[in-house]
């Protein structure tokens, strides 16, 4: 091969190589944005920072059960938001459908401890009702967080007390009957929290039924539905 020949090889590989490395990180910098074309910015947060040694014990518990007893618990940003959310609007009486091992329930406990509001939670499953009670019990909440065991969708028909946050995270089939049976005791300037939210995972009359009722307000972000009980 000539001489000049080989050196256009060389030189179009090179030009070849570059634009794939350009494009590449074109693609990256895209994906990390939304689409307006702006950054999340949830590449800026840090984990959380105790306040004292009730916080620190607390966040320890969380970090164990994640590490040890997860059992489709909500992803840690999440629970970050329900104790921001629960703490900020002072809630007093916060409803979850669907306990777990009773991460997300310690969460709202970090913020019901602030507050002196409860939080009632219900789980079908006995060996996570237990591991949950025994959580909430090493984290000091057992005294504001009551744990139902049993089928939601009968236990709930009991509760009769104003609701600030009702949380869903159970049976994504059965979040329009809880909705049903409880956005009466949700308060005007309460929220309806509900998780997994996603065209694949999310029934269509619950997604109806709270996009079209003119006396909610509902957005979608990360898969969490926030849906303000109007006033
Ligand atoms: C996604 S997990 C809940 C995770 C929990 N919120 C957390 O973040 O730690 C769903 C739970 O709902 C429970 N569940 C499903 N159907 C239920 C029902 N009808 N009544 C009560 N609990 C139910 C399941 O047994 C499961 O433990």
């Amino acid at each position: 091969m000539k001489k000049v020949a080989r050196s256009t090889i060389v030189v179009s590989t090179v030009i070849i190589g570059i634009s794939a490395i350009l494009l590449s990180n074109a693609l990256a910098q895209r994906s990390s944005r939304g689409r307006g074309g702006e950054q999340s910015g949830s590449e800026l947060e840090k984990p959380s920072v105790p306040k004292d040694d009730n916080e620190r014990k607390i966040l320890g518990i969380l970090a164990d059960i994640r590490a040890t007893q997860s059992y489709r618990n909500v992803p840690p940003q999440d629970g970050r938001f329900l104790r921001i959310t629960a703490e900020s609007m002072n809630a007093k009486n916060v409803v979850e459908i669907g306990t777990s091992t009773g991460y997300s329930g310690i969460w709202f406990g970090m913020a019901l401890q602030k507050t002196g509001g409860k939080l009632t939670t219900f789980e079908i499953d006995a060996q996570r009702a237990a591991t949950a009670r025994a959580n909430f019990k090493r984290a000091g909440l057992a005294d504001i967080i009551t744990l139902v065991e049993g089928n939601a969708h009968d236990e709930i028909k009991k509760l009769k007390d104003t609701i600030d946050i009702l949380f869903l995270d159970a049976d994504k089939e059965g979040y329009i009957d809880y909705l049903d049976k409880l956005l009466p005791l949700v308060r005007p300037g309460g929220l309806v929290i509900a998780h997994n939210i996603s065209p694949r995972m999310t029934d269509p009359k619950f997604m109806e039924a709270i996009t079209t009722n003119p006396n909610l307000e509902t957005i979608v972000r990360s898969g969490v539905g926030v849906t303000l009980k109007k006033r």
